[in-house]
């Protein structure tokens, strides 16, 4: 693996002094102990709209906008939205793919090794900034709440590709808001590319199929609704009563008589999917949050929580022309009061859809004949065995407790605060640790205890170990940024904090239980600079 370079550009530059300022706060915190305030960043809020000449130069080079917009969902009047949309300014045009009558953001199409820049500029009016999800670069180009530019403003982000082929997807992190930015509209796919993908030889082109599922409710006159802050969205969070895909509602895809590959990200807010085949074969899974697996494996059904992607092989080679499927969503107990707990009771409209009862996703017809035989690779990629003898921590993970403390969610009762880190909370650069993250409720009422799905910022991790009783439903061989821990689970991961120093976020996924403050900072700590 090439070790990834951090290119930081002038006008961050003023981001990385104050970065070095955290450092050494850091340190100096570390021997106090307890949960440290850090210092204000001067640079929060700050305008980084010039580009210079500062060596780094971009194999892709593009703009991305956070705008107000109108969608038509529905016959009838258009949907008023938030959108990103994207221009290339230097590369190849084709790597911005846009989705036609969809308020999702452009797909951003890259490869491993490449320079990019983002010049984003937020128009929406409020304050916000993006994260790259799953992506492994330097904390200021993380997307970190602190980094939130206003109305108007603009935020430079310029840095190396240096993930595994996967599906990767970007949406706004300020704090507090990224639940109704995302629902608004704000969110789309990046995909990465390597020459490993490319020599396994998957479908492309047209048999390379994204499917962002994503639920939302509206009004009469096909208006987003959102709401949040009563008890029951304090609790589960907010579930609309109708799935879109690619931001289209009743989505039909019309397929032809051979394999595809199926890129599934779960960009709700906290719906979870218990995902299956509607004529019940079995999933042919070949890639996680982080790329593809060794080997493709088979599950009845698969749990697909917020921030989730999945990869399919979807063969329909042995289809007839005119043959139906398509996807569900199958029954499942999400803890919480009962499932009464789980219904989402919206009077201003008349469709109800509780999440962990049996509905449909999305239909798939197959239209057309195709004779473009496809098999199945069994070798998908390489994935490097668990080296134990190399973790700093085997014998004392980090645990972090999820829990309602004061009528809100907690990890190990504490929520966030924008620069805070608890001394638990600090990793040293180069250590490989182990994480346990435990949702058995800590003795709590069995009502307090409901799914989260905790993502790791800057990274890719592995899954050790999954206390539970739903083994099946999961797909932890591969490269993960995020898990699901259902009631009364615990799981170990590994991660490795190689290169990157600095202030990262890890949160549960769940939108509105991350706006809540279900949300920490880990602090990656440089030992040999002394400060
Ligand atoms: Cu999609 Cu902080 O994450
Ligand atoms: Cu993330
Ligand atoms: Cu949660």
């Amino acid at each position: 693996m090439t070790k990834p370079t951090a290119n930081i550009s002038v006008e961050v530059g003023s981001n990385r002094r104050e970065f070095l300022k955290l450092t050494g706060y850091g340190t100096l915190g570390l021997m106090a102990g307890g949960v440290l305030p850090f210092l204000t960043p001067s640079a929060a809020g700050q305008n980084q709209n010039t580009i210079s000449g500062t060596g780094f130069d971009p194999d892709l080079d593009i703009s991305l906008v956070s705008q107000p917009d109108e969608v038509a969902i529905f016959p009838g009047e258009s949907t008023r939205v938030w959108r990103y949309r994207a221009m290339v300014i230097k590369g190849d045009p084709s790597r911005i793919i846009e989705i036609p009558r969809s308020y999702l953001g452009p797909i951003i199409k890259v490869f491993q090794g490449e320079k990019i820049r983002i010049r984003f500029t937020n128009t929406i009016p409020e304050e916000s900034i993006i994260h790259w999800h799953g992506l492994h670069v330097p904390a200021i180009m993380d997307g970190h709440p602190r980094y939130v530019v206003p109305q108007g403003k603009s935020f430079l982000y310029e840095f190396e590709v240096n993930n595994r082929a996967g599906t990767y997807w970007y949406h706004p992190h300020p704090h507090g808001r990224t639940a109704p930015q995302v629902y608004g509209g704000l969110a789309g796919l990046l995909l990465v590319h390597d020459n490993e993908e490319q020599a396994v030889g998957l479908p492309d082109g047209e048999y390379d199929v994204p499917l962002v599922i994503q639920d939302r409710a509206f009004d009469r006159d096909n208006q987003l609704l959102y709401t949040s802050g009563n008890m029951m969205e304090q609790m589960i969070g907010f579930l609309g009563d109708l799935i879109l895909i690619n931001g289209k509602p009743n989505f039909t895809l019309p397929v032809s008589t051979t394999a595809y590959r199926f890129r599934l990200l779960n960009g709700s807010n906290s719906r979870i999917y218990k995902l299956a085949w509607q004529d019940g074969r079995p999933l042919s899974i070949i890639g996680t949050d982080g790329g593809l697996l060794e080997k493709p494996v088979n599950r009845q059904y698969v749990f697909l929580a917020p921030g989730e992607r999945m990869e399919l092989w979807a063969d329909f080679s042995d289809n007839p022309v005119g043959h139906q499927t398509g996807f569900i969503s199958l029954p499942f107990d999400g803890g919480g009061m009962g499932s009464g707990m789980m219904m989402n009771k919206r009077t201003s409209s008349n469709q109800n859809l509780p999440m962990g009862t049996r509905y449909s996703l999305f239909r798939i017809k197959v239209t057309k004949k195709k004779e473009k035989k496809a098999s199945l690779p069994q070798v998908l990629s390489e994935i490097p065995k668990i080296q134990w003898n190399e973790i700093d921590n085997v014998n004392r993970p980090k645990q972090f407790n999820l829990n309602m403390g004061h009528m809100r969610w907690t990890i190990n009762g504490r929520t966030f605060q924008m620069e805070d880190v608890a001394e638990d909370e600090i990793v040293q650069i180069g250590s490989k640790e182990i994480w346990e993250f435990n949702n058995t409720g800590g003795g709590m009422m069995r009502m307090m205890n409901i799914p989260h799905p905790i993502h790791l910022h800057g990274k890719q991790f592995r899954v050790l170990e999954r206390n539970g009783v739903r083994h099946q439903g999961y797909v932890d061989e591969g490269w993960k940024d995020t898990v699901l821990l259902m009631p009364g689970e615990r799981i170990k991961i590994l991660a490795d904090f190689e290169d990157y120093p600095g202030l990262f976020l890890y949160h549960c996924h769940n939108l509105e239980h991350e706006d809540m403050g279900m949300m920490r900072n880990y602090f990656v700590r440089e030992t040999n600079t002394g400060i």
